[in-house]
């Protein structure tokens, strides 16, 4: 593709003008936009992990600490790119992306020498506080923040592309993540599987991996990585993700080692995950997605002898919620977590349903939004205790739940764009490309 053809060029554009439609009546007439640094560690001489600024990320798909760029109506876009003289650590090597001929780069070695090369003009600054930046920009101005966080939920072609390379890199790492477990592998084999399958390492993932085996798929974001494998694992829950120039996959997939009940829930609960999947399209308002989903889970229930009531029973008594407490999905993008989920057009929030108060995501979805589907069933001590404890208690098939207790829980999640000519789902075309 040549230059001026790539979407990238596109994306640039449409930046530009959704920068300009937020400034208008601001003052500003521009923004200055820092990579960010890695922090110190309390009293040491060592970093935290580098985890650039998504806004930065978003303008431009190279972001090393120090860095700076300087965009705004009007104005080809400056790179003030970080190359200090360093024999400690390898400097950045000076980017040759198809996205370089749209930027003026110039190369700074220092602090003063970024300050001196930014052009004159009122700026706003997106990104955290920096001792090296201040006084130059008025910081994070709130309404300009939110007109270009609600923006970011339509993605461009160009951040579409990044997001199914990351689909593509996650649904790798998967593959040979699972591999590892099938093959006797423990908790933390199968994280380093994943690393060497996506070709990333922890620092470059999204987010940390959530590799649980067994009881530890009950634990949603279970934190750990077991060195010991169980004599036996029956089950598998791996929700992992990559990123690609900013932009992440949150993708999870769960494992039964048998045929058995544990693998028919399985079966059954991505079943429902697709046909959930197949309804995000533009104009559908997500909180009626995520209750379709507590009707779907609630039929699941009964086919698996979970309740004693009819599906209808266990959405209303808030049967559903013990097995399934969290939102169907969010928006997915340069955050995992991404901005904005219950911002309404023009400012102000979209509430939560009552008793759902972990949805992240209340607004209708548009076309070029992405999201992830991910339903769940898991057996969580804290929530069946607490439905033993009142009226649910005589919803619910005990038998049942302690004979699958041993499993843990699933979750199947992909990552879905809502287009105008029906859903794409990155993660099943990720793993269809790689032949599983
Ligand atoms: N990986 C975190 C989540 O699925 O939201
Ligand atoms: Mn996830
Ligand atoms: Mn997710």
């Amino acid at each position: 593709m040549k230059g001026s053809d790539h979407p990238y060029r596109a994306h640039l554009q449409e930046l530009t003008r959704r920068l300009e439609a937020c400034l208008e009546g601001s003052g500003f007439n521009g923004a200055l936009i820092p990579a960010g640094r890695a922090p110190l560690v309390f009293s040491d001489d060592l970093h935290y992990p580098y985890r650039p600024n998504p806004w930065f990320c978003q303008w431009c798909p190279e972001a090393h600490p120090g860095s700076l760029i300087v965009v705004g109506p009007g104005r080809r876009p400056l790179l003030l790119f970080r190359q200090e003289a360093d024999y400690w650590h390898m400097p950045p090597v000076t980017p040759s992306g198809p996205w370089v001929p749209e930027w003026d780069i110039r190369v700074v070695r220092s602090t003063p020498e970024a300050r001196n090369a930014i052009p004159a003009g009122h700026y706003a600054l997106l990104g955290e506080p920096d001792p090296d930046w201040e006084g130059l920009a008025v910081l994070n101005p709130a309404p300009l923040l939110e007109c270009l966080e609600y923006l970011r939920a339509r993605k461009t072609p160009y951040e579409l592309s990044c997001l199914t390379e990351a689909s593509l890199r996650a649904a790798r790492g998967h593959l040979a993540a699972e591999a590892s477990w099938r093959n006797g592998g423990s908790e933390f084999d199968a994280h380093l599987a994943y690393c060497a399958g996506a070709g990333q390492h922890d620092d470059e993932l999204p987010y940390r991996n959530i590799i649980g085996f067994d009881r530890h798929g009950a634990v949603l974001h279970y934190q750990h990585l077991e060195r010991e494998r169980p004599a036996a694992s029956r089950s598998f829950l791996i929700d992992a993700g990559a990123s690609v120039a900013g932009y992440a996959a949150d993708i999870t997939r769960t494992w039964a080692a048998e045929q058995g009940e544990f693998a028919d829930l399985v079966a059954a609960l991505d079943e429902i995950q697709q046909r959930l999947a197949a309804g995000v399209t533009p104009g559908r308002d997500f909180r009626e997605l995520h209750f379709a989903a507590h009707r779907e889970i609630g039929g699941l229930l009964v086919a698996a002898g979970l309740v004693t009531c009819t599906a209808e029973s266990a959405v209303e008594a808030g049967v559903t919620r013990t097995f399934f407490p969290h939102g169907l999905g969010h928006l997915l993008g340069l955050q995992v977590h991404d901005v904005a989920g219950t911002r309404a057009e023009g400012g102000g929030e979209i509430p939560r349903p009552d008793g759902h108060p972990f949805l992240r995501l209340t607004r209708t979805l548009e076309a070029g939004c992405v999201v992830t589907i991910e339903p769940g069933i898991y057996f969580i001590d804290m929530l069946l205790d607490e439905a033993r404890a009142d009226f649910r208690s005589e919803l619910i098939a005990w038998d049942k739940v302690a004979a699958l207790y041993p499993y843990g829980g699933v979750r199947i999640e992909d990552n879905v764009v809502a287009l105008a000519e029906g859903p794409r789902n990155l993660t099943r075309e990720a793993f269809a490309a790689l032949g599983a």
